[in-house]
């Protein structure tokens, strides 16, 4: 079987493929959106798409470019692997297409990383992701109520290499990153 892997733009999507994935994204309130929403609120992502030769939609994630990490004062921005969900499941879809991004990502040498809690470890392991296990809870997100502890263990590695590696590595409890979520 012969599988295409697209990347498009949030306004590429057709609304049957945005309709797909809203119903397949565990977030309740975002699941009547309509696509005019769906593209305002993701104009700063791209969707990476695997189809099979029919078109049919198989796996996609949201690659988040809004994304910020502030280590000793300083913002670096890296791409956000989010939103990773396959409507046909346990054939290898996921797998294969993050793959697919780790090679983009690579060639266009963008930084990216994803989340993940502990129980998802051993699927991206399987995926041959390599991962920060627990580094996760070394970055902090500004609330009205101070500063919370992400819900995730792992930060996983996409494209990561050089300085970018060296500020994960240095993260501490004593030395927690800043997620800064505000959109430009
Ligand atoms: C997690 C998810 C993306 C996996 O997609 P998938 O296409 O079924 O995964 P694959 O078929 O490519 O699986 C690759 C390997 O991981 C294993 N695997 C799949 N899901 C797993 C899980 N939840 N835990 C552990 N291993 C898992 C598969 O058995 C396969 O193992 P193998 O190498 O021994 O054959 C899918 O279950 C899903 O959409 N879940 C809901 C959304 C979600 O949790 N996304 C992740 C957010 S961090």
């Amino acid at each position: 079987m012969n599988y295409h892997y697209q990347i498009k733009k949030a306004t590429e999507l057709s609304g049957e493929e945005i309709k797909t994935i809203l119903s397949h994204w565990a977030v309740e309130e975002w699941r009547e959106i309509e696509p005019d929403v769906f593209i305002a609120k993701f104009r700063g992502s791209e969707f990476h798409v695997l189809y099979s030769e029919q078109g049919e939609l198989l796996s996609v994630a949201r690659m988040n470019f809004e994304f910020k990490i502030i280590f000793n004062d300083l913002p670096y921005s890296f791409a956000e692997l989010v939103g990773l969900v396959s409507i046909v499941k346990e054939k290898g879809f996921a797998r294969y297409l993050l793959k697919e991004i780790q090679q983009d990502f690579y060639f266009r040498n963008i930084p990216a990383i994803g989340f993940c809690s502990f129980d998802l470890r051993e699927f991206y392991r399987k995926c041959g992701i390599e991962s920060m296990p627990g580094k996760a809870k070394m970055l902090l997100e500004k609330s009205d109520h101070g500063f919370i502890v992400s819900e995730d263990d792992d930060i996983l590695l996409i494209n990561i290499s050089g300085e970018y590696r060296k500020l994960l590595n240095g993260l501490s409890f004593d030395k927690p990153g800043y997620l800064d979520l505000t959109p430009k």
